[in-house]
């Protein structure tokens, strides 16, 4: 029977293959593989319409959240459970290869960089996840996910070159063990799986696609046991990898960021930005996939001197939403993943050169996890939907854009989605990007045949910047909603009675009908028009900000509410861990209640809701209170609890917001020290790495020193380096030129000996300065030390494949010094000029000593190197002072640090920031720059004048809440007259929940 069985379920998972692959089964062998390989496990299935998980149909909704990001392990069940409490039911994350391996062959997945405390909280909140581990994951982090070390080997990365192979198979092998057995195979809650990322063009004459390297990928990742389907994220629907093609992965998908990343004017939406041929492209490319866009615009990421966070959180914000999210819906996807759903701090250098700490992305959940952007709410209305509608939308099939077909107005597209019963219409402005409102009727093909609606009066509108989805023949439990113009928030049904949440926005007719039932009666508020017609109950009412609950036949309570009412309402499983294909109707509450609603239990004969609030919250249960249930607790409080007439279980949770004190910095007994010993004639650098290389497997860039200066060739990948040239002076020395790569908004000084000959402060777009700087008079015959401190703003991301632009190097990348070192015969200046170079990045290079923090945390300055950022530094004979508002009287690095504590009350969650006040962002660096520490934890790189962060939140679990906190700051003065920062505070989020 067992066998027979298995047997079974191949033929069965036969018969879902695409066409594609049908059609390859008869042609080459490898698509046979790939088939087979589907056979692999039997959990995860699909066809052309959506996923299936045990057998369900999922509509998989969900939003990107990395947890590197997030420090603090703890937290990780809180980003998880603000997602499903969205009513998304997917996480999808990558995982960063060079926070694994710092060092070849040395990899390491332990504390903060742990992945099963990830997995574990995942679980806990019954989301799915999506693995992306990669090797390349650009995700705007330090080299795009590849470790600095990878500089240093001369194939093509992201290729079948033979070092790029054998470079990347340790982290395959470490990682795809962990992965493995969190597959839902074995129990976990990885679902799908995604080799590389947007593997989607190439350059410099590689082989783009190439097939064998996606296959060899594939059959790696398949070799160490991942089970679960394969997918891919082009950047655009151009089919590479599609099913059908040399290299296909199982379940083809792309991204797409319709707005771009530049945030500077939020309210400006381009002509035609929104993709309107989705379903014609998909039809060519994957008809027998289902429709999947594996990163969607959910923000923007900013460079060095942009606009910041907040700009493109109003850029993408809910409006965005609402016509962008349903547009998805209306090309059929029903596997749709928001980058970023929560983004996140790059905290310790961990993120790419072209950006900052803050990686909030202007993303539905703030850096600071907080959840008050209306971005939040509007997605949890449209993700309810998605849920509460099922089988119905995920198998539906998508039509045309139609004008005049169903709406009587051409301002209106129309775009069905037709199921066996039940069909959707997603209507939006044609011209997608209007401010104006514009009025009309429906015309809708139904069970009781073509009906324009609304029957009862009025008509219906679409404000500017809106998109609504009607339907049709929508099951909702028992009963049959014969068409809807408003849209649907959920609907559950618990024992005889089904409730039914819909919305409207401000001021908007709207009109349901539902099929075969006696009636509509009026149980809460006025205005609503009802009729009978044909057996169909009809109500039609105009929105307001005050609800209305009608019931219909016997058990089917309406609940009416506008949109702004609406996203107070939460549906939450009362089953702990119960995933979407797990999820029944009555499996869920739906609640009316405040800032956030985390989980619900029944036990006791009460509900016990889980949550929080911003204010005194009236706390009702719409929906799941009516079976033995006569009580409610809130955060395991005891609620006066009483029904009202509608069975609706009310209470309210009162709230006195706790007085919260901070330190002042200013007042704090800080001391400091001077952080760049190495000015001093006395300074002895014997121990650091001699900067000899005279050759390099770096190719990517052109050698033109004499030896190798820069930091990836000896180990130094974050943060800073320093760089010393000992050389004897000729006394003609009169100037050096000096070209030095940092990144997006980096800086350098230097000098020679103790004497300061320039910096360059840094601008937003300058990735490489050269300067030619004055020398003073040197002694013929004497000894002397150049001295150059360059910042490491992280390592490029590697997007072209061919182009390998992680191989960027960071420092000195080129000089020349014609008073000192004659131009050379040949022209070039590789000659040997008697230069002697050291070089430094943080303590060890990749034999790092910061422990827990990782690789990245720290960089080359003296301190770092000797941990005085850490707790506990050996302070006692430092200077003391004011703290990092003193004057610094000349160019050069001062580290102070302090201690305080905080005395925050438990089970409040309070965001807290430092605070660097300086210059106004122009773009331009101007005279300083600062890093801020945090237990030993770096959680900020200032840049004065170029910002344009000057928050840097830092979350409970790296701030000791209750307890003792040092705090570590150094401030880089890069001119001549040295620097005066105007003021450091720290201050609690700018919006907080209280
Ligand atoms: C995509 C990429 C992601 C991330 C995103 C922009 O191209 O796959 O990793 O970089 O763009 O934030």
């Amino acid at each position: 029977m067992m066998k027979a069985g298995k047997l079974l379920l191949r033929l069965a998972l036969a018969l879902l293959a695409s066409n594609a692959s049908a059609r390859a089964l008869s042609g080459k062998p490898r698509d046979f593989i790939v088939h087979e390989e589907r056979a692999l496990q039997d959990i995860v299935t699909w066809d052309e319409h959506s996923l299936f998980v045990h057998g369900k149909r999922v509509n998989f909704w969900g939003g990107e959240f990395h947890p590197f990001r997030l420090p603090v392990p703890s937290l990780w069940l809180d980003i998880f459970q603000k997602i499903r409490a969205m009513g998304y039911n997917g996480v999808s994350f990558y995982s960063a290869w060079v926070l694994h391996e710092p060092k070849p062959g040395h990899f390491s997945a332990k504390g903060l960089f742990d992945w099963e405390p990830y997995f574990e909280a995942a679980k806990q909140a019954g989301v799915y996840l999506v693995a992306r581990p990669g090797p390349y994951i650009n995700a705007e982090v330090h080299g795009g996910g590849f470790p600095g070390w990878l500089q240093r080997i001369s194939g093509n990365l992201r290729t079948p070159d033979a070092d790029y192979q054998a470079a990347s198979k340790n982290y395959i092998e470490s990682i795809t063990s962990i992965l493995a057995k969190a597959q839902i195979t074995n129990g976990g809650p990885i679902i799908l799986f995604q080799p590389e990322n947007e593997y989607s063009a190439g350059l410099n004459n590689v082989t783009f696609p190439d097939a064998d390297y996606m296959n060899g990928l594939m059959k790696q990742f398949r070799d160490l046991g991942i089970v679960v389907p394969f997918i891919n994220n082009v950047a655009w629907p151009s089919g590479v990898n599609a099913p059908g093609t040399d290299a296909p992965v199982d379940i083809y998908g792309h991204d797409s960021y319709p707005f771009g990343m530049d945030c500077s004017d939020p309210k400006h939406w381009i002509d035609d930005a929104l993709p309107t041929n989705w379903r014609e492209t998909h039809l060519e490319q994957s008809p027998n996939t289902p429709y999947m866009i594996v990163e969607y615009q959910g923000g923007a990421f900013q460079p060095w001197g942009g606009d910041g966070f907040e700009k493109c959180a109003e850029f993408t914000n809910y409006e965005f939403e609402r016509v962008f999210y349903k547009n998805n819906i209306a090309a059929g996807a029903t596997i749709n993943n928001f980058y970023m759903t929560f983004g996140g701090t790059n905290w310790g250098n961990l993120g790419h050169a072209d950006g900052y700490t803050s990686y909030d992305y202007g993303a539905a959940i703030t850096e600071e996890r907080q959840v008050y952007r209306e971005k939040y709410s509007e997605a949890k209305l449209i993700a309810n939907f998605i849920a509460a509608s099922g089988d119905a939308l995920a198998s539906a099939t998508p039509g045309y854009n139609t004008t005049g077909e169903y709406a009587d107005n051409d301002a209106v597209t129309v775009t069905p989605l037709i199921g066996d019963k039940t069909k959707f219409f997603v209507a939006r402005q044609t011209k997608y990007n209007s401010l104006d409102s514009v009025s009309y009727k429906l015309t809708l093909p139904t069970s009781a045949g073509n009906l324009t609606i609304p029957q009862l009066g009025g008509t219906l509108s679409l404000h500017g910047r809106d998109s609504k989805i009607h339907v049709a023949d929508y099951p909702v439990g028992d009963y049959n909603l014969l068409y809807s113009s408003a849209e649907i928030f959920t609907w559950k049904k618990h024992g005889s009675r089904t409730t039914l949440v819909v919305y409207g926005g401000p001021n908007e007719q709207h009109e349901l009908a539902v099929s075969k039932t006696s009636g509509a009666t009026s149980v809460e508020g006025y205005g609503i028009k009802s009729s009978k017609r044909n057996g169909n109950t009809i109500i039609n009412w105009q929105s307001n900000p005050q609800r209305r609950v009608v019931r219909i036949g016997s058990g089917l309570y309406v609940v009416v509410l506008d949109r702004n009412s609406a996203y107070d309402y939460w549906t939450v499983s009362t089953e702990e861990g119960a995933t979407s294909h797990e999820l029944t109707p009555s499996s869920e509450l739906i609640v009316k209640a405040g800032y956030l609603l985390r989980t619900a239990s029944i036990s006791g004969g009460k509900i016990h809701l889980i949550g929080d609030i911003n204010a005194t919250t009236t706390v009702e249960v719409v929906a799941g209170a009516h079976e033995k249930v006569s009580g409610l607790t809130f955060n395991d409080e005891d609620l006066k609890a009483t029904f009202d007439r509608n069975g609706f279980l009310k209470a309210t949770v009162g709230f006195s917001a706790p007085e919260i004190t901070l330190p002042n910095l200013d007042s704090l007994a800080w001391r400091s020290v001077d952080a760049l010993p190495e000015l001093q004639p006395d300074y002895d650098d014997s121990a650091w790495p001699d900067a000899d290389h005279t050759e390099t497997n770096n190719t990517y860039w052109p050698l033109t020193t004499p030896t190798v200066l820069w930091g990836a060739e000896y180990g130094f990948h974050a943060g800073s380096l320093i760089t010393r040239g000992h050389f004897v002076a000729t006394g003609n020395e009169s100037v050096i030129h000096l070209n030095v790569s940092g990144g997006s908004a980096f800086a350098f000084s230097a000098w020679i000996n103790s004497t300061f000959i320039g910096s360059w402060d840094g601008s937003g777009e300058v990735k490489i300065a050269n300067l030619t700087l004055d020398v003073p008079k040197l002694s013929q015959g004497s000894n002397y030390v150049l001295t150059v401190l360059t910042d490491h703003m992280g390592h490029n991301g590697n997007w072209f494949v061919g182009y390998n632009e992680m191989k960027t190097p960071r420092g000195i990348i080129g000089y020349a010094f014609p008073g000192h070192t004659p131009p050379s015969a040949n022209g070039t200046s590789r000659a040997p000029d008697g230069i002697k170079w050291k070089i430094t990045g943080n303590l060890g290079g990749e034999d790092f000593h910061s422990g827990p923090r990782g690789s990245l945390n720290e960089g080359a300055l003296w301190v770092e190197r000797n941990g005085f950022h850490l707790p506990s530094a050996p302070t006692s004979s430092w200077k003391e002072n004011e703290g990092p508002t003193s004057a610094l009287g000349k160019p050069g690095v001062t580290f102070y640090t302090t201690s305080f504590d905080l005395d925050i009350p438990e089970s409040w969650d309070v965001p807290l920031s430092f605070v660097f006040n300086g210059d106004a962002f122009t773009g331009e660096g101007k005279g300083w720059r600062a890093q801020l520490w945090v237990n030993g934890y770096q959680f900020g790189k200032f840049a004065n004048g170029i910002g344009p962060q000057r928050r840097f939140p830092v979350p409970e679990g790296i701030l000791n809440y209750r307890g003792k906190n040092t705090l570590g700051v150094s401030v880089w003065a890069l001119e001549e007259g040295g620097a005066k920062p105007e003021g450091f505070e720290l201050v609690k989020a700018y919006k907080t929940p209280y």
